[in-house]
């Protein structure tokens, strides 16, 4: 697929599909199309069959005034005082592409100067338009034996007025990031016969070959419980897919560089803390930390990011074999902190906690990250919408969420006071691994927070938003590489 953008008039396009979405009553025609073309349109809106309802699709073949095939309009169902907002003009993309993917066309284009999401500028809206565009693309058909045929449509152009070198910039930009997404939601899709930590290990390489700039370096099992990774092991241990640590570098090591750390549980069974049946399928999601740590790294080695990342995946598979962790073991992590393990299905921070100091140790890295889909408890409390965000500093906090709200793929705050910390106290160990069932999103962290004393650290829980559940619909969302790859390139908070 070929992505451009540019400033063209839309009478002077040459492509079979030219995109306009309008609001309520076409408010927003003027500029878009030329005289000609919006006397018919406004035909169509006094004759009640376009009204710019949300999701209403009109396709005018042979359009008056322009050279086009067809002319496809799109309700945005906003009206000129409810101005649009993120999340409606990254889902109104979405529809652009579903409707030029339903007709024949191989080109297609997209005029986006009638579209203004408050506080943003025209660099901004090249940049989300060709990411969430990009992104509408995607489909995992890899295990079907005959997938439906791949829309025809190869090339695609967005129309915007915005300065051109910025422009080019940003569109490179959305359309890196959504390669980032592609391959994070191919990782978290795999079934989890054919995604274990070996495969991960084996992917991470195979990225740094695509890429010069980056290096990666893989711990195994064996080498890790050496380390002293105690905790990382219990999780392991259980099963008969070794554990990997996968770390990438890109970018000066030596320049304190900002860590990313993701949780890579290839499959939750739950240990002998067996889960639930039902729906126990979607776990092999429960390495989506993992995965928007590979598909940030992507979005950056595409756009040749002068940043300094390091990235760390922990991976393991939580199964129940006959030497896995029972409810009682004690473990010493690799800080020298004893934890007990009172429910083998509280893994995530287990492996987690190991990644952390390793990477603090390694590298002292200016700010660390850590992704996970750590919690049940998180997707009660936010849903599907944003990640849990909870911090030791309050400028990262404040640094991701605006990376967050600023490319639509948001977090919220949970509160990390010390009150909740007694909840992890153990009559046995230093820490206990569960802080039983109130507040489970920030207990979870509280124990995180034992390990990354010394560091700038934040923890996203993605439980919630890396994936969206149930029958046909359920996929892998690509989050949160969009919110990432924003941070990153804004800073790392710094
Ligand atoms: N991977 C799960 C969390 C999860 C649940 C992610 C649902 C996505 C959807 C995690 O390992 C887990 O099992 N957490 C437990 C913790 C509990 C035992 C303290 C949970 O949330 O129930
Ligand atoms: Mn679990
Ligand atoms: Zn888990």
């Amino acid at each position: 697929m070929e992505y451009a953008v540019s400033n063209i008039a839309t009478q002077d396009l040459d492509v079979d599909s030219l995109v306009v979405c309008l609001h309520k009553d076409a408010s927003n025609l003027a500029g878009a199309v030329p005289e000609a073309t919006q006397a018919t349109i406004k035909a169509l809106v006094e004759a009640g069959d376009f009204t710019g309802k949300k999701q209403q699709v009109l396709t005018l073949f042979s359009p008056e005034g322009l050279k086009v095939k067809r002319l496809i309009l799109i309700g945005t169902g906003v009206d000129e005082n409810t101005p649009l907002n993120i999340v409606a003009f990254t889902k109104l993309a979405t529809e652009v592409q579903k409707a030029v993917a339903n007709t024949g066309s191989q080109s297609a284009a997209w005029f986006i100067d009638n579209l203004q999401v408050e506080g943003q500028d025209k660099t901004w809206h090249v940049r989300e338009a060709s990411r969430t565009l990009a992104d509408a693309q995607y489909r995992y058909t890899h295990y079907k034996s005959k997938p439906a045929p791949a829309p025809k449509v190869n090339n695609w152009q967005i129309i915007s007025h915005a300065d051109k070198n910025r422009a080019a910039l940003a569109l490179k930009e959305g359309v890196a990031v959504a390669k980032g997404m592609a391959l994070t939601k191919d990782l978290a899709n795999c079934p989890p016969n054919d995604c274990f930590p070996e495969i991960l290990a084996e992917q991470a390489l195979a990225l740094a070959e695509e890429y010069p700039a980056l290096k990666v370096k893989i711990i195994t099992e064996e080498e890790a419980f050496e380390m002293g990774m105690g905790a990382f092991c219990a999780v392991a241990q259980g099963s008969e897919n070794e554990g990997r640590i996968i770390i990438f570098e890109y970018g000066d090591m030596k320049a304190s560089p900002a860590a990313l750390v993701g949780k890579g549980i290839t499959f939750d069974t739950g240990g002998i803390s067996l889960k639930p049946g039902a729906g126990m399928d979607e776990m092999k999601y429960d390495m989506g930390g993992a995965a928007s740590v590979f598909g940030t790294i992507k979005a950056l080695c595409e756009l040749n990011a002068p940043v300094n990342v390091v990235g760390l995946v922990v991976a393991a598979e939580n199964m129940p074999d006959g030497s896995a962790t029972r409810p009682g073991d004690i473990v010493t992590t690799l800080s020298g902190q004893t934890v007990e393990i009172l429910n083998t299905d509280a893994e995530g921070r287990l492996v987690l906690c190991d990644g952390l100091t390793y990477v603090q140790q390694e590298y002292s890295p200016s700010v660390v990250v850590d992704i996970a889909t750590l919690t049940g408890a998180c997707v009660i409390a936010l849903g599907a919408h944003a990640h849990g965000v909870m911090a030791n500093d309050a400028e990262l906090a404040h640094a991701l969420l605006e990376a967050g709200d600023n490319t639509g793929d948001r977090g919220w705050p949970l509160p990390l006071w010390d009150d909740y910390q007694q909840q992890l106290d153990s009559p046995f160990a230093d820490i206990a691994n569960i802080g039983g069932r109130e507040a489970g999103t920030i207990t979870a962290a509280c124990f995180l927070s034992r390990f990354t004393k010394e560091a700038r650290w934040a923890h996203l829980d993605i439980a919630g938003t890396a994936w969206v559940s149930g029958g046909m619909k359920k996929a892998a969302t690509g989050r949160p590489v969009p919110l990432l790859t924003r941070f990153v390139l804004d800073g790392a908070g710094q």
